[in-house]
């Protein structure tokens, strides 16, 4: 452990001392301690609306930070190696939009994956930046984007020596990883920033066995979900810098979208977050890797199904986080989406997502291996009670995206709305995903295309919840009239 203390919790001391003084609130949030709205107290409890506070004197402040929120993210950078750590309460949508908009300009280019979450292409739609897309490499079998190959990418900064910046994500949803090491090696030798989203990789910098983190490996900022697998309260985050950012700007620029009522419920779970996982991590994290190993061998036993681990290493993926629990379904004749919706309406159990080729159930550290058998005991039973073929789920390959536009020009431009079915060779003005995972299949600015069509429908057949577009049926689709060079309508496809 470092210097600092890491079994104090100085956010969490400061609201046990606000407490014992009994000060009389003239002060936001109106429900006063939960006077105001006992419904709210009988909800939550006296204990927890008491603490719904907003910020004075001795609980500091979110946005300027000088007292106990300060001390608690230096202890924060400290548990996780950075530099600098931010404590974020709006998710880590604003930990993402934050590093973009810290380094990134108008008309900057940034290198990015496709398979991003979609807050990195909001994140060009706020500022302006250009998207120079590594399209990774698909699995064969299980269909998962693979990942960010060091030869693609050197290829890539040759083509385009000007870009700012290059964006990985580590993990990604499905838990492949990348050679993180050599991309910050080869960005840093070429200038550019890199940016890394650890949305999936709280525990990285913890666990042991597990693929390296972005602060060891040097990446310049990280955008760590702590209410993943870290264990805080939902859209708690927190974001890091390593030495070559300047800390006072990236507070700048995280103080042009975050709210200036930050919960200190989400603080405090930040703090005792950080506080078990320094204290614990190694631990519980050396539990959750040997509950999933052990799921994966239970499941892959059913026969049907592919729990996937280790094996997937080698050239295509570099390594791989074996907390995630992916587990691929169509081999059973049944997408993942439509396990999904049998585990939660038949047996009662919410995974974190199903798309049409797999099923996650997330492990982390809250986890019970009773609650592990139930899940494999059901997908036993799916089994036994839908046999299904794996011919009958016809295979529908990953979409390649082709950008004809500036995601901010597509967004902010005219468009008009026109059939789905109708719109191959348009440019598309809006997002459509499934959420989760939240990769957009068509973002803002791209060519839209017949593969990129059937992909949505088969995944709306399929029961996937879709989103992002203006028609919540995603039957219409706004695509945009003219182009940036002022041109009227279409870009065919081929032109
Ligand atoms: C890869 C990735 N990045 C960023 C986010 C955004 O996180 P949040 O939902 O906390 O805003 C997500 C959410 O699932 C994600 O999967």
């Amino acid at each position: 452990m470092g210097e600092l203390d890491q079994h104090r919790a100085p956010i969490v001391e400061a609201l046990q001392e606000f407490k014992r003084h009994r000060v009389v609130p003239f002060d936001v949030p109106g429900h006063k301690r939960g006077r105001g709205n006992p419904a709210l107290v009988s909800l939550l409890g006296q204990q927890c609306v008491s603490l719904d506070v907003n910020s004075m004197k001795p609980l500091d402040n979110l946005c300027n930070p000088v007292s106990v929120i300060a001390e608690a993210e230096e202890l924060c950078a400290e548990a996780f190696g950075a530099d600098h750590a931010f404590f974020i309460v709006n998710g880590t949508t604003m930990a993402v939009q934050t590093m973009v908009l810290s380094v990134c300009h108008a008309g900057d280019k940034i290198i990015l994956p496709r398979n991003v979450h979609k807050s990195v292409i909001n994140a060009l739609i706020l500022c302006g930046a250009v998207p120079v897309y590594i399209n990774p490499r698909i699995h064969p079998v299980i269909g998962v984007a693979l990942d960010m190959e060091t030869a693609e990418l050197e290829r890539c900064i040759e083509e385009n020596p000007d870009a700012v910046a290059v964006l990985v994500n580590n993990p990604t949803y499905y838990g492949i990883c990348s050679d993180l090491r050599s991309i910050v090696r080869i960005a840093h030798a070429h200038g550019m920033k890199v940016l890394c989203d650890e949305a999936h990789g709280t525990h990285l910098y913890f666990g042991e066995n597990l693929p390296v983190c972005g602060m060891t490996a040097g990446v310049d900022m990280a955008a760590v979900s702590m209410h993943k697998s870290g264990g805080s309260l939902t859209q708690s985050s927190i974001l890091l810098t390593g030495k070559s950012m300047d800390y006072r700007y990236v507070r700048q620029i995280i103080n042009l979208t975050q709210t200036t009522s930050a919960s200190y419920l989400l603080l405090a779970s930040l703090d005792l977050s950080r506080r078990n996982l320094a204290l614990h991590g190694k631990d519980s994290f050396a539990r959750v890797v040997d509950m999933a190993e052990y799921a994966r061998g239970e499941i892959n036993r059913i026969g049907g199904y592919y729990a996937y681990g280790r094996e997937l290493i080698g050239p295509d993926v570099f390594d791989y986080d074996v907390t995630k629990l992916c587990i691929y379904t169509k081999s059973m004749g049944l997408t993942g989406i439509e396990v999904y919706d049998i585990l939660r309406d038949e047996y009662d159990i919410q995974a974190e997502f199903g798309d049409i080729g797999n099923l996650m159930a997330y492990l982390s550290i809250g986890d019970r291996i009773q609650d592990i058998e139930r899940l494999v005991g059901a997908l036993e039973d799916i089994k036994r009670r839908y046999p299904g073929d794996a011919g009958s789920t016809p295979y529908v390959d990953a979409v390649e995206a082709t950008v004809a536009e500036s995601p901010q020009f597509a967004f902010y431009t005219e468009k008009e709305s026109i059939p789905i079915r109708e719109a191959a060779g348009r440019v598309s003005g809006e997002f459509v995903m499934c959420y989760p995972p939240g990769i957009p299949i068509l973002a803002p600015g791209e060519l839209v295309t017949k593969d990129i069509i059937d992909h949505i429908l088969y995944a709306r057949e399929k029961g996937c919840s879709l989103q992002g577009s203006a028609d919540p049926t995603v039957e219409n689709l706004r695509v945009l009239t003219r182009t940036s060079a002022g041109k009227g309508k279409e870009h065919r496809e081929n032109e």
